[in-house]
C-alpha cells in the first residue's frame, strides 16, 4: 500500500482490451489513491490513441521508460513476453501485476525469488476464475488431493492456435462438446498460451503446474467462456463454476479478468483486504 497521502504511481504494458479498460478505470475510479503515468505498447499506435482518449500525454516509446517511471507496472500484452516484462520490473524493484500469467508459469520460482531479492511484489489477480480464495485455503497446511479445471469455450476461441493446427483439429466440424486438450497445467499452457490462463493461476494457487489437471473442452453454441473448477481436499470439496461474459473488445478475453484485475487493485490502495 502506498504511504498516507503519497499516490501509487502506476504504468501500464499493453494497451488492449484489458490495458484500455484498466487505464480508464486507474484514471477515473482511484484517481484519489493513484495515477496512471504510463502507457507503453510495441504498436505505438495504440499507446497514443489510448492516451488521446483519456485526455492525457502518457503514452511513452520504451518499456525502460515506463519502468522508471512508476511504482507499479501492469502487464496486459501476451504470454511471450509477460516473463522478460515482469523480470525487468522485478529487477528493478518495482511490483508487477501480471495478466498473461500462462507466460510466467514455468519461471514462477526464479520470479518469486527475484522479488523477494529486492523487495518488490508480484500480483497475479484470480482472473476469469472463481474459487482460488478456497484453493489457497485449502492448501495452506492441509492436504490437496486433487484440482481439476474443465474450461469450456466455443470453437472459435481456439482458432489460429497452434496446437490445433498441429493436431488437425478441425473446428469448423465441431457439433457437440469435445475434448480437445486434457493434460496438466504446464502441458495446458504450453498448448495453448493465450487461452488458459486461468489454469496457470489455479495451479500456482494450489497443488502446482504438475499435478493440475486440465481439460478444454470446445463446445458449440455456447456464447460464455466456462471455467469450472473441483478441489478434493481434506478441508472439504469445492466446486466453482464462472460463466464468463465475454470482453467486448476481445472475444479471446473474459470481462470478469478485467473486472479481477481492478478487484486487485483495489486490494493494493486500501488498507482493508477482504478475502484469503
Ligand atoms: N489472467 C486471466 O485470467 C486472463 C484473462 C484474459 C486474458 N488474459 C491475458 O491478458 C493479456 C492481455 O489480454 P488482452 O485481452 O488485453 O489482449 P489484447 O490482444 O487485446 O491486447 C494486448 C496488447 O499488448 C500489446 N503487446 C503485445 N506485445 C507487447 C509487448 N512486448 N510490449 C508491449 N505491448 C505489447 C499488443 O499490441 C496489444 O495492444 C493476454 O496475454 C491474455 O491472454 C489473462
Amino acid at each position: 500500500m502506498p504511504e498516507k497521502d503519497k499516490k501509487l504511481n502506476i504504468g501500464i504494458a499493453g494497451c488492449g482490451a484489458i490495458g484500455s479498460s484498466l487505464a480508464g478505470s486507474i484514471v477515473y475510479d482511484f484517481s484519489k489513491e493513484a495515477q496512471l503515468l504510463a502507457l507503453y505498447d510495441v504498436d505505438a499506435q495504440k499507446a497514443y490513441s489510448l492516451s488521446t482518449k483519456l485526455n492525457r500525454k502518457l503514452a511513452i516509446s520504451s518499456l525502460d521508460e515506463l519502468i522508471n517511471k512508476v511504482d507499479l507496472v501492469i502487464e496486459a500484452t501476451k504470454a511471450g513476453t509477460a516473463f522478460d516484462i515482469a523480470r525487468k520490473a522485478l529487477s528493478n524493484s518495482r511490483d508487477i501485476m501480471i495478466m498473461s500469467v500462462g507466460g510466467i508459469l514455468e519461471h514462477y520460482n526464479e520470479l518469486k525469488a527475484l522479488a523477494q531479492s529486492k523487495g518488490a511484489r508480484v500480483f497475479i489477480p484470480s482472473g476469469a476464475i472463481c474459487g482460488i480464495d478456497g484453493v489457497k485455503a485449502a492448501v495452506a497446511s492441509g492436504k490437496v488431493n486433487k484440482v481439476i479445471l474443465t474450461t469450456r469455450k466455443p470453437p472459435e476461441a481456439f482458432s489460429g492456435v497452434a496446437y490445433i493446427l498441429q493436431n488437425n483439429i478441425r473446428l469448423d466440424n465441431i457439433e457437440k462438446d469435445t475434448v480437445i486438450f486434457e493434460g496438466n497445467a504446464l502441458q495446458a499452457t504450453k498448448a495453448f498460451p493465450q487461452n488458459i490462463n486461468v489454469a496457470a493461476t489455479l495451479s500456482i494457487s494450489g497443488i502446482g503446474p504438475e499435478a493440475t489437471i486440465v481439460r478444454i473442452v470446445a463446445s458449440p453454441g455456447i456464447d460464455r467462456n466456462i471455467h469450472q473448477i473441483e478441489v478434493d481436499s481434506e478441508a472439504g470439496k469445492i466446486t466453482a463454476i464462472t460463466e464468463n461474459v465475454i470482453h467486448p473488445d476481445n472475444p479471446k478475453t473474459s470481462y470478469l479478468a478485467v473486472l479481477s484485475a481492478i478487484a486487485t487493485l483495489k486490494q493494493i490502495l486500501e488498507p482493508v483486504k477482504i478475502g484469503t
